[in-house]
Formats: structure tokens, C-alpha cells, sequence
């Protein structure tokens, strides 16, 4: 089997990169991705030389290097993980969500159309179902939960995933969709809270917190969700959309204070910042589906994923401190300048 892998050059891209090389050394796993901010080549550094691996640099919006790119490879699967993936950035500068968000995707189905590709799936996010209240734990996001966004970031995803399945009803497109919740693990990019917290707290920084640090999010790590979306590619059924998520709500307060624990720094470290507008309070993930349906069982508890996530993260300080020293700096000072200035 060929399999497209778009967005491997990413934090889960990569992930299931190094999974797929590793476990199917008969199949060609192609890593398209344009190498943006996000996108690092240091990550594949573990499979770049493996002979079913292969790294192609591209833009999944851009159809006629798309289509050209179908046609040589004919391609079997496509598994789109390609995005920008950041709410705050959605929220400063939310044309190019959509560009590549709902246009990319457009055009990866459209080459997946043409030329005959036997899998489409698309790797959603749960924050397309909007968020639940804080004072209603009995409420989960199911499948069948409408659609209901809120930033530009879960509103570009949840028109590519609407597109998804258009195709499939009006195109016949065998596709699927996962969506997920808040992933953590090796190799994410330290824009995203919990990297953040563990490299600034390593460097005994400040620790921006939005409004008060209540909102919750639904924590899974990386390789559960990437064992997920193999089952959905080898069991999942074509129209189905199946949530991921393992029950591991935490408020962000409660994250920020397990990494301080766990690298013996202190909670005055702590800055509460002007809250991130339009901020959802609480995504909780229903995953009865994918249990009952697929036998998925996440292998990490928040507890033993955070301690392995930190441990990964002072193991591999280059990987994280050659982004930090980059352009990303800028990108810090040009978003938290403000807030750290003016606590609420
Ligand atoms: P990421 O930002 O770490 O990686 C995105 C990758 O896509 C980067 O390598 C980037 O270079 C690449 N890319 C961006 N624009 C591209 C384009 N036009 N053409 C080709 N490549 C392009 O994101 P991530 O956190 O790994 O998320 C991957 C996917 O999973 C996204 O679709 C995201 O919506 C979804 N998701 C993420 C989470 C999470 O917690 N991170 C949770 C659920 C779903
Ligand atoms: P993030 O990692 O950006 O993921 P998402 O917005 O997709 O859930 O943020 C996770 C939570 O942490 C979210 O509620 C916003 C909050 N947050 C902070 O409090 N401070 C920060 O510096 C960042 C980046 C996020």
C-alpha cells in the first residue's frame, strides 16, 4: 500500500509517521508537507532513511502540484493531518485557515476523486462541537452533537470536515473522519500549552495562564490518538466520523501546576493573563463509538503521559531549544507582550 501522510512534519504528522515506517516496512509511507513554522524535518530525523519513507515539501492547497503529485504516485490512502493547527493564531490572522484548512482539503479530495484513491481520512479536532459548561460534567461530545464553533480555527475545520462528507454522500468518496481532543507528547511545537509550560518553567519564566486557568480540556496523548486513526484506516467504516478521547479532564490550572510539580519549580511562576477571546470553557470527549466499534483503548492515563512527556522533553532539549531560539521568539513577544504587561 502507498499511503499519503500530509502534515508529517508536525507534531502528530510525525507521530504517525514514525509509527506507520516502523510497523508496516512493507508499505510506502509519503510525508507531503509545505514546512511551515510548525513543520520541522528534525522530527523525522529517526525514519529519514528508512526505504519506505520518503519526505516530499508542498502545499496541499496548491492543485496542480496536487494533481501531478497523485498522478506519479498513485497514491492508495491519504490521511490528512496538514493544518494551521493554532487557535490563537487563527484569531490574529484567520485567512490562511482557510486557505489551507477547507481549500487544502477540497484539493486533496478532489486528487483523491480523480485518481482513484481507496481511503480518505481527515483528522479533525472535538473543538468543532464548540464547548460544554463548567458546571455540567454529565455532558460529553458525541458523534451525533452538532456542530457548533466558536474560534476561526474549529470553524476551518468543521467546513473541511462538512466538505468531507459531502463528498462522500454526492462523490461516493470513501472517506472517514476522527476527531480528537487536546493531544500532548513528543514533539509538539512549544506555541501549544503544555511544551510551553515545560520549557519556560525549565527556564524559569513566566507562565502566561489565561483568565483564571479554569477552562478544561480533554488530554490524550500522541501515540493513542495515532493507534486510533490505524484502527479507523484498517477497521473504521467508509461515512463514519468516530471521536477520540480517553476521559483525562483537566483544568489548564491543574496542567500548569502537575509540570511544576513534577520539575520542582515554583507556582509564583504563574501569571494569570487577559483571557483569550471568545476562550471555550470545556471539551469533554464521548468515545463509546470507537470503543465498542474498533476495540480502542488508550494505552496512557494523564498521569503516566505527562511524566513521559516531560521526560521526553529534557531529553531532547535541542529538538525544542533550536525552535525557541528562532523566529518563534518573535512570535512570543509579539503575542504575550501585551498580556504579560497587564494582568487582569
Ligand atoms: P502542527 O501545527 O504541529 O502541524 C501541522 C503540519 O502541517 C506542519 O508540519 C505544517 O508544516 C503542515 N502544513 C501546514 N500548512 C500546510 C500546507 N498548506 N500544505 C502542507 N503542509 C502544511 O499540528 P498538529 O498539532 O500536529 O495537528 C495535526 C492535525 O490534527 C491538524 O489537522 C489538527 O487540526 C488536528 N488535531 C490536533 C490536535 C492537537 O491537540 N494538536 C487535536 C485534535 C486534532
Ligand atoms: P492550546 O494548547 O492552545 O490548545 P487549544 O486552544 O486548542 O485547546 O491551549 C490549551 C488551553 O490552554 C486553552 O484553554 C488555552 C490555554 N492556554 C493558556 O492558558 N496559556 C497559554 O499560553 C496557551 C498557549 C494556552
Amino acid at each position: 500500500m502507498k499511503i499519503l501522510v500530509t502534515g508529517g512534519a508536525g507534531f502528530i504528522g510525525g507521530n504517525f509517521v514514525h509509527l506507520m515506517v516502523n510497523r508496516y516496512p512493507d508499505d510506502q509511507i509519503v510525508n507531503l508537507d509545505l514546512l511551515t513554522y510548525a513543520g520541522n524535518l528534525e522530527t523525522l530525523k529517526p525514519v529519514e532513511d528508512r526505504p519506505n519513507y520518503k519526505f516530499i515539501r508542498g502545499d496541499i492547497a496548491d492543485e496542480p502540484f496536487v494533481m501531478a503529485l497523485f498522478e506519479k504516485e498513485k497514491f492508495d490512502v491519504v490521511v490528512n493531518f496538514a493544518a494551521e493547527s493554532h487557535v490563537d493564531r487563527s484569531i490574529t490572522d484567520p485567512g490562511i485557515f482557510i486557505q489551507t484548512n477547507i481549500q487544502g482539503t477540497r484539493v486533496l479530495m478532489d486528487a483523491s476523486r480523480k485518481y482513484g484513491v481507496k481511503r480518505y481520512h481527515q483528522v479533525s479536532t472535538d473543538e468543532v462541537y464548540g464547548d460544554l459548561p463548567l458546571d455540567r460534567p454529565d455532558l460529553y461530545f458525541t458523534e451525533e452533537t452538532p456542530i457548533h464553533t466558536s474560534s476561526p480555527y474549529s470553524s476551518s475545520k468543521a467546513s473541511a470536515d462538512l466538505f468531507v462528507l459531502a463528498y462522500h454522500r454526492t462523490y461516493g468518496l470513501p472517506v472517514t473522519i476522527s476527531r480528537c481532543s487536546n493531544n500532548y507528547g513528543a514533539y509538539q511545537f512549544p506555541e501549544k500549552l503544555i511544551p510551553l509550560i515545560i520549557s519556560r518553567a525549565l527556564a524559569g519564566e513566566e507562565l502566561p495562564v489565561y483568565g483564571k486557568g479554569e477552562n478544561v480540556r480533554d488530554w490524550l496523548h500522541v501515540s493513542d490518538h495515532c493507534e486510533a486513526i490505524d484502527l479507523i484506516l484498517r477497521k473504521g467504516r467508509v461515512g463514519e466520523v468516530y471521536n477520540i478521547g480517553g476521559h483525562n479532564e483537566r483544568t489548564n490550572l491543574e496542567v500548569v501546576k502537575t509540570i511544576l510539580r513534577a520539575l520542582d519549580r515554583p507556582e509564583s511562576l504563574i501569571r494569570f493573563v487577559t483571557d483569550r477571546p471568545g476562550h471555550d470553557m470545556r471539551y469533554a470527549i464521548d468515545p463509546t463509538k470507537i470503543e465498542t466499534e474498533l476495540g480502542w483503548r488508550p494505552q496512557y492515563n494523564f498521569d503516566t503521559g505527562i511524566r513521559q512527556t516531560i521526560d521526553w522533553y529534557l531529553n531532547n532539549r535541542e529538538w525544542w531549544e533550536h525552535i525557541i531560539s528562532g523566529e518563534y521568539a518573535n512570535y512570543f513577544d509579539k503575542m504575550y507582550g501585551k498580556r504579560l504587561e497587564t494582568n487582569p
